[in-house]
């Protein structure tokens, strides 16, 4: 499994504050059956503003000391963007950490109100030759309520990345109800964990399980489908840095 999601560089956002638990979250993704993970610190523009070079570093570095701990688990930069107008504009000027270096963007969708012009920010990542991958739309209060809104979103080519313990009940009823209609209905193409600290990967192990009672081998194959997808961009952007692995063993 790969988790697309997750805040586990130490310092940079909400998320791991130390060395130690950067490793500790790279030990319980190991444990919980991952075998790659894309780093993905908050990056909105005059709060969190860290950039790529710096997240590649921390990256690196955590890869190293995740190596030395004898994990086998590959990292990987990434970053979950808010969803401002001028993000095609900072992917195309190289100011974006994509997945892996790779034209998969990961966008925020805001745990509040949506942005106005949300399915043109979507759209034009497109029209600029990027995919973007939607974080948690189950999390969003409109979204989540506005299922056609959501589909059109979907059919649109947008990637809808669902958070793991959205489908546990971490973060309440509606989300949960959300998270397996998505699911159910095979609109999933990607599984985060969003995980801010070690315990939150407690259980993770169980989420391909539970994707398959919900949507059947259907909503498995076009999770695995995308996660093959995404490596194999990864692979191909790998060779233009140093220091990263490559996907392909
Ligand atoms: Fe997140």
């Amino acid at each position: 499994m790969i988790d697309v999601h997750c805040h586990i560089l130490p310092g940079m956002d909400d998320g791991a504050q130390s060395e130690d638990e950067s490793l500790e979250m790279a030990r319980m993704a190991t444990n919980q059956g991952m075998v790659a993970v894309f780093a993905t610190p908050h990056i909105v523009r005059g709060s969190y503003d860290t950039e790529p070079s710096t997240i590649r570093q921390a990256t690196e570095r955590l890869a190293e000391c995740a190596r030395n701990a004898g994990l086998p688990l590959l990292l990987y930069p990434g970053a979950e963007n808010h969803p401002a107008p001028d993000l095609v504009e900072n992917c195309r000027l190289g100011k974006v950490m994509t997945l892996g270096g790779s034209k998969y963007v990961l966008v925020e969708a805001p745990g509040a109100e949506l942005p106005w012009s949300f399915e043109k920010i979507l759209f034009n990542l497109m029209v600029g030759g990027f995919h973007p991958v939607l974080a948690h739309p189950e999390r969003n209060p409109t979204l989540n309520r506005d299922s056609p809104r959501l589909l059109s979103i979907f059919r649109t080519g947008v990637i809808l990345q669902v958070n793991a313990r959205s489908l546990t009940g971490f973060y309440g009823s509606r989300v949960q109800a959300s998270a397996e209609r998505i699911v159910r209905e095979c609109l999933a193409g990607l599984i985060g964990s969003d995980a801010h600290q070690p315990r939150d990967y407690e259980g993770l192990r169980r989420v391909r399980d539970h994707v398959r009672a919900l949507g059947g081998d259907r909503a498995v194959a076009a999770i695995v489908q995308n996660e093959e997808a995404l490596m194999e961009a990864v692979s191909e952007a790998a060779a233009r840095f140093t220091g990263l692995p490559s996907p392909r063993r």
